[in-house]
């Protein structure tokens, strides 16, 4: 095989005269009247090879047989293109290689999808997962792999120079089934036993603490069999990090310079510290979620009071019952159509509520379903809470506070993707709007289950002043939780920790109620070691594939994942998951109910 001289990006005018060597991957090829132009493309970029028949017959012929994405070296002289050929958009636009000798090093099939960036986002995502080793050539993607290296580094390289060590923990852990589904793994040696694969790495780390490490950090392969979405996998990436002797001041000052460098070093761009912070409360009630979106307004408005003793008898109840009657003003979406105001309307259906009221203000009046129930004194709070102009569309939810809240802040997601589709608001995607959201309830009732549930995990400690409220009335006790939120999307989320045995167990047995002997089988050994001398200590796990994606300006956490999963788990490259043999199910004690049993 020939050596390459330079890579495809090198070649420059200076380099005029030089006998060069490059080898890659043919990105086109064109015949023009019996001259061959090949460009060469590498990791680097493309150079423009030509192969001249009248200076050599045989090697034109040679060439005229290569495909595209046939791997190939070639050799030859660098010269200056012909005067009107010069293409300034590309590195090596000002010179080509008059080609001399050609080694075909492997032909390629036709790809199944054009690899240029547009092209192969035209395509259906499954055929390029399929393809995956292709598409991954586009140079979107190698980009975006080059992205999550670079940001890897830089926090690798952050921690190091905090003086964090990186400590790997098992991925075969043991089920704790108090968190996220999980992926059990059968033990050969010990029949109908089972590991869990590691959702993360919480409580090896918070042991680390007890073990003396104090600065810990980890780039963990975490697994939750969770129903996938844009920014979901079964199999994600954390930056999980935990320090002892530390309050929450110190975790955000340590993870706003990490966040810091990171912008700088991937993209160069100076995000302010330190960021905003929240509670929790406030983002539901002006927002109506607890990751907002801060590049846009269109604030939720509470007008329950104004509701107290309406005649209009919905809203009226849903406040006599301790509910919240709250509304959202999309200024400029008046002209909104029949088919979105439905769509909007079964977005708040799916998420519980009963319709969506609403105020069109046209044509100098109100034009609603409900406004002929309303008071001069309604109408007049109304606008002025809401300052209602011409054009205006209103929107309404009556419900349970938590719920009218999650309502609108979905409606106030749609208005804004209406808006900017009428090139009536614009989101820049390099307006980084960092926050902290921050006391979380620690815990809230489940109807379902009919019990207290920790809201983050049942590890984090109670917001001291409030620690007193624990057995009173647990869903008022804040958590010393923290999210770290940017441009809609949860970036991270962590606590300060419980370090005493004695309240741990209390959360546990009592206030989660957890039978005793339950929390002795899985969490026994977290207790015992907190018996030897735990330090204070919290930290926080960053999801790194949702850090990437957001330096790459993608939605989807699978264009910065090399291999990624299907929404439905599969990798359509490899073909997994499959059946496996009787043998290997034998050897694991495992039985396939007869009725669910796979074709092989
Ligand atoms: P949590 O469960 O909030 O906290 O996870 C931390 C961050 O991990 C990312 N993340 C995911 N990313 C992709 N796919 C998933 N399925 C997925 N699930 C979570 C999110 C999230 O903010 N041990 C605690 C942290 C701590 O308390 O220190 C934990 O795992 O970006
Ligand atoms: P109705 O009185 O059922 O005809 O409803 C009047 C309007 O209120 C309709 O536009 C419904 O979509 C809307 N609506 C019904 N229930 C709610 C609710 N809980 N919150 C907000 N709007 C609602």
């Amino acid at each position: 095989m020939m050596k390459r001289s330079h890579h495809c990006a090198q070649l420059r005018t200076a380099d005029i005269g030089a006998a060069v060597s490059l080898s890659g991957w043919v990105d086109s090829i064109r015949d023009h009247g019996g001259i061959i132009f090949i460009d060469l493309r590498d990791r680097k970029g493309v150079t423009q090879f030509k192969f001249d028949p009248k200076s050599n017959a045989e090697l034109g012929a040679r060439a005229g047989r290569l495909r595209p994405e046939s791997v190939a070296s070639v050799a030859g002289k660098v010269v200056a293109r012909p005067e009107g050929t010069v293409n300034a958009a590309m590195p090596t636009g000002e010179v080509e290689v008059n080609a001399a000798e050609l080694e075909i090093l492997n032909m390629s099939e036709t790809p199944p999808f054009p690899l240029d960036d547009e092209g192969g986002d035209r395509v259906n995502e499954d055929l390029r997962l399929t393809y995956r080793y292709l598409d991954l050539r586009r140079p979107k993607m190698r980009r975006n792999l080059a992205v999550r290296h670079r940001a890897t580094k830089s926090i690798r390289d952050y921690f190091d120079s905090q003086e964090f060590i990186e400590v790997e923990t098992p991925v075969l852990f043991k089920s704790t089934p108090e968190g996220a589904r999980e992926y059990i793994v059968p033990s050969r040696i010990h029949a109908g036993q089972f590991y869990a694969l590691s959702q993360s790495p919480q409580q090896f780390k918070q042991i680390l603490m007890v073990a003396g490490v104090e600065r810990y950090f980890q780039i963990a392969r975490c697994f939750r069999d969770e129903d996938l979405r844009t920014d979901r996998q079964m199999e994600f990436t954390q930056v999980d990090v935990e320090a002892s002797f530390v309050d929450r001041e110190d975790i955000y000052a340590l993870f706003e310079g990490m966040l810091k460098k990171l912008w700088k070093d991937v993209l160069g761009a100076d995000i302010p510290t330190p960021f905003p912070r929240m509670p929790y409360a406030e983002a539901m009630n002006r927002f109506g979620v607890d990751k907002p979106d801060l590049r846009f307004g269109f604030e939720l408005r509470d007008l329950s009071e104004t509701f107290r003793a309406s005649k209009f008898k919905l809203f009226q109840a849903t406040v006599a019952s301790g509910g919240a009657v709250k509304a959202i003003n999309a200024k400029g979406l008046a002209d909104l159509t029949q088919g979105e105001l439905t769509a909007l309307e079964e977005v708040a259906r799916s998420l519980g509520a009963k319709g969506l009221a609403f105020i069109k203000a046209e044509g100098g009046e109100w034009k609603s379903p409900i406004v002929k129930f309303f008071s001069d004194a309604e109408r007049a709070a109304l606008t002025a809470s809401l300052g209602i102009s011409e054009g205006d569309m209103i929107f309404f939810a009556a419900a349970p506070w938590e719920k009218a809240c999650a309502i609108l802040g979905r409606i106030r997601l749609e208005i804004a993707a209406l808006l900017q589709k009428r090139g009536k608001l614009e989101l820049r995607p390099d307006d980084w709007k960092f926050l902290w959201v921050v006391d979380f309830p620690l815990m809230s009732f489940d109807e379902q289950e009919k019990r207290y549930v920790a809201t983050h995990h049942p590890f984090t400690a109670p917001v001291v002043e409030d620690t007193g409220l624990l057995d009173s009335n647990p869903t008022a006790v804040r958590g010393q939780h923290y999210d770290v939120v940017l441009n809609g999307t949860e970036l991270g989320g962590g606590s300060i920790r419980i370090h005493r045995p004695d309240v741990q167990k209390k959360v546990f047995e009592d206030v989660l109620k957890i039978p005793a002997d339950m929390v002795e089988n899985r969490f026994g050994y977290l207790l015992r070691a907190f018996a030897y001398g735990a330090p204070p200590h919290g930290g926080i796990a960053f999801g790194l594939d949702r850090l990437v994606a957001l330096l790459c300006g993608t939605t989807s956490i699978r264009d910065v994942i090399a291999f990624p999963k299907t929404q439905k788990g599969q990798d359509l490259m490899t073909g997994s998951p499959t059946p496996v043999t009787e043998r290997q199910l034998r050897e694991l004690h495992i039985a396939i109910l007869e009725s669910e049993r796979p074709l092989a």
